[in-house]
């Protein structure tokens, strides 16, 4: 009887609409209004820090029938992402897996699973993520270091020697591609200086996995997080994750659980089943159609080879940082071997509200530009330019959207 009625309910909703069924309603919250109205999202270009377009490809795939998140065909699925991720990362960790949730998850993770009170991490800040990542460690209630670098530059192998020898830290975070400040982080030898220091190391790829080049192994790296939506061209969502066993035998011998359950490696290795003794089972309801996406994004990165990639976002890097000078302007970081490929950071010159420069083009031609973030909010322009977006078409699209918006505003070089 009840299954009766709301299957009535659903049907006589549908045939009235919204907009009647508020009239109707006794209900003391009515159906909002605005539901009423078509969902309706316009075709943007998006050359800021994330998220990238998503590909024809990827929306399909997000567009698939949803199956039971512990069905075999989406068990396929996630080993095909772990194998994927394997890739993208370049590792062979057998705890590897991808984060039901966006790139700060991937933050938290580290943190939640790697400390506890009693615990010490260094973290290498010159950027926002060096301060929230500072903040999540610290609600573990570990002993957090910090090492500093001038904003705009990044650290060189003997400033943070130095600091992993007079903190002794567990763990060392370091965040690869600083997307606030457009600073590219170099990783040869760090890894094994944290070894020779009894340390770990963690790195923060969000903003440059796939665009940067990068082998987890080679590099001694520990823990290795990504988020779906920049490189790999997925929508925000999805956060590909990898522990080596050095960092899983680190979790290992915790005297007490993560404060998280949602991202406690216990549950999500036997979730993504990564733990050798141990099956499958249910932690939580996988988002099984945002997996989808991932999954294909990784197939594209795998399809057009991950040195391709690399080589293409350094390309139309090449090609937006001439035209950044062909326009007359500054870039933020100072040194161009420091300049992160992925994310650029322009600075605004005196006189010019940067603002008005991304409403220009975000009117009329629907690009988005971003200003910037944290250290460099209200400094800088940022220019993503990464996954889809990572060609000579766009980025000349987004350069002449850009140049005009500069006229706009009464800019001569
Ligand atoms: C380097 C870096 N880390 C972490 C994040 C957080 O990712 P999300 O916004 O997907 O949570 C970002 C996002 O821009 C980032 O650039």
């Amino acid at each position: 009887m009840l299954v009766g009625n709301l299957s009535r309910t659903i049907n006589l909703s549908f045939k009235l609409g919204l907009r009647q069924l508020r009239r109707m309603s006794s209900l003391p919250v009515p159906p909002p209004p605005s539901l009423a109205e078509g969902l309706k999202i316009p075709q943007k270009i998006l050359a800021g820090p994330g998220p990238s377009n998503v590909s024809e490809r990827v929306l399909q795939a997000h567009a698939l029938p949803t199956i039971g998140h512990l069905h075999p065909e989406f068990c396929k699925v996630m080993d095909d992402i772990k194998a994927g991720t394997q890739y993208i990362f370049q590792t062979k960790n057998a705890m590897t897996l991808a984060l039901s949730a966006t790139g700060h998850a991937g933050m938290e993770c580290v943190m939640t699973n790697m400390l506890e009170p009693g615990r010490t991490i260094l973290i290498a800040n010159n950027g926002i993520w060096g301060v929230r990542s500072k903040d999540m460690a610290e609600r573990q209630g570990a002993t957090v270091k910090e090492v500093t670098a001038e904003t705009g530059s990044n650290f060189t192998l003997a400033e943070l020697e130095a600091a992993v020898k007079e903190y002794k830290p567990d763990i060392l975070f370091v965040t690869h591609g600083e997307s606030s400040t457009g600073v590219v982080q170099p990783l040869e030898g760090i890894g094994a200086m944290c070894h020779a220091n009894n340390c770990l190391f963690a790195v923060d790829t969000v903003a440059s996995l796939g665009g940067v080049p990068l082998k987890a192994d080679e590099l001694d790296i520990d823990v290795i997080y990504t988020g779906s939506q920049k490189v790999l061209g997925v929508p925000p969502g999805t956060a590909p994750i990898s522990f080596s066993q050095r960092a899983v035998d680190s979790f290992k011998s915790r005297t007490r659980k993560p404060t998280s359950f949602y991202l406690d490696l216990d549950w999500l290795g036997e979730y993504w089943n990564c733990w050798p003794d141990k099956g499958r089972i249910y932690h939580h309801t996988g988002p099984v159609n945002a997996m989808y996406a991932l999954r294909e994004g990784l197939a594209i990165v795998a399809e057009e080879g991950l040195e391709n990639c690399w080589r293409r976002h350094r390309l139309c890097a090449d090609r937006l940082h001439e035209g950044i000078q062909e326009l007359g302007l500054e870039f933020f970081v100072a040194d161009p071997d420091k300049r992160l490929p992925t994310v650029s950071t322009i600075m605004v010159p005196e006189g010019v509200k940067w603002n008005e420069v991304t409403a220009y083009c975000m009117k009329n031609d629907l690009v988005e530009i971003a200003g910037g973030l944290g250290p460099s909010a209200g400094k800088v322009w940022r220019i993503g330019v990464m996954g889809n977006n990572a060609s000579i078409k766009v980025v000349n699209q987004v350069l002449d959207s850009f140049g005009r918006a500069l006229a706009s505003v009464g800019w001569k070089k």
